[in-house]
């Protein structure tokens, strides 16, 4: 007699337990998807998908680089970066052949806001984490685009600081996590070759002034480069292949 009502007792416990622990797992889901829940209730393909097992899917992310989705405020990508990822003007960044897992990374890093661009902030407000993988998807597979250093001047300072580093100064050579041709590492060290290089110096330039705050060494190298130092790699880096 007492040891059933015992039983029954630690049985009510249990069952107390399970359910305030249901509990705790549905308001932490909760919260890990507000932030995407509008959008995906908006895409009816979503729902078939297993919650927390996203399926990449590369056409649906060339659909939204090409025509971005009025219904949710996303921005045609190709408007700025042009057709395959492959932009016309320095301060729109080539996205063609970048490696998936570093443009999701920026993506999320706008969204978040430790890589604090204005107009990128807006754009990636509106995505899901699952569009980011879908169009980054999409863009790694797109031929990567070539360009030219513009200045005759510094190509000599430009290589040696991307294939030597400065000793002096402490600054490793770019090559070491870039690829000496400029191809990086997937997924950690991003793509540089044929960049423009004017948004190569931009980026360099915020990474040493504290609005691009989402890699501590690229913090480090870039705050130890002169203007002087930065121009002629960035020009360097955009002929490189
Ligand atoms: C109005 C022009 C414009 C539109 C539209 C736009 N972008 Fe951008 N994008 C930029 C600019 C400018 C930058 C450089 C930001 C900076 O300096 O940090 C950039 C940077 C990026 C980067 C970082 C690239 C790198 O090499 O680190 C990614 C990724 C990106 N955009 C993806 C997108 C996607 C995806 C869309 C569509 C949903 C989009 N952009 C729409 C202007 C635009
Ligand atoms: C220790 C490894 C390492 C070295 C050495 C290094 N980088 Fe980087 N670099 C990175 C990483 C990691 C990122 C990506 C950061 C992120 O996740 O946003 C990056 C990003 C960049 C970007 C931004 C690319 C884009 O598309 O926005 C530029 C430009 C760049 N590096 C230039 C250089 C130059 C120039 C040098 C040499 C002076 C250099 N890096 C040396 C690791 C390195």
């Amino acid at each position: 007699m007492r040891q059933t009502s015992q039983i029954s007792k630690l049985t009510g416990l249990r069952a107390g337990f399970a359910v305030l622990s249901i509990f705790a797992l549905i308001s932490v889901s909760g919260k890990v998807f507000a932030a995407d829940a509008a959008p995906m209730a908006a895409a009816p393909e979503a729902k078939a998908e297993v919650p927390g097992k996203p399926k990449v899917d590369p056409a649906a992310g060339e659909a939204l680089y090409s025509n971005g989705d009025a219904t949710r405020g996303v921005t045609a990508c190709i408007t700025c970066h042009g057709p395959k990822g492959q932009s016309a003007i320095g301060t729109w960044p080539k996205l063609s052949a970048q490696h998936a897992a570093y443009l999701t990374k920026q993506l999320k890093n706008f969204k978040e806001g430790t890589r604090a661009n204005p107009i990128m902030m807006g754009m990636a407000a509106t995505l899901t984490q699952q569009d980011m993988q879908n169009i980054s998807a999409f863009l790694a597979k797109q031929p990567i685009s070539q360009g030219v250093a513009q200045d005759k001047e510094t190509i000599a300072l430009g290589q040696s600081i991307y294939r030597g580093g400065i000793a002096a100064k402490g600054v490793p050579a770019c090559a070491a996590c870039h690829s000496p041709t400029g191809a990086g590492i997937p997924a950690q060290y991003p793509l540089l070759g044929g960049q423009w290089a004017e948004y190569n110096n931009a980026q360099l330039l915020a990474f040493r002034e504290g609005v691009r705050t989402n890699s501590s060494q690229m913090t480090t190298i870039a705050s130890k480069l002169s203007d002087k130092e930065m121009k002629a790699v960035a020009d360097y880096i955009a002929g490189l292949h």
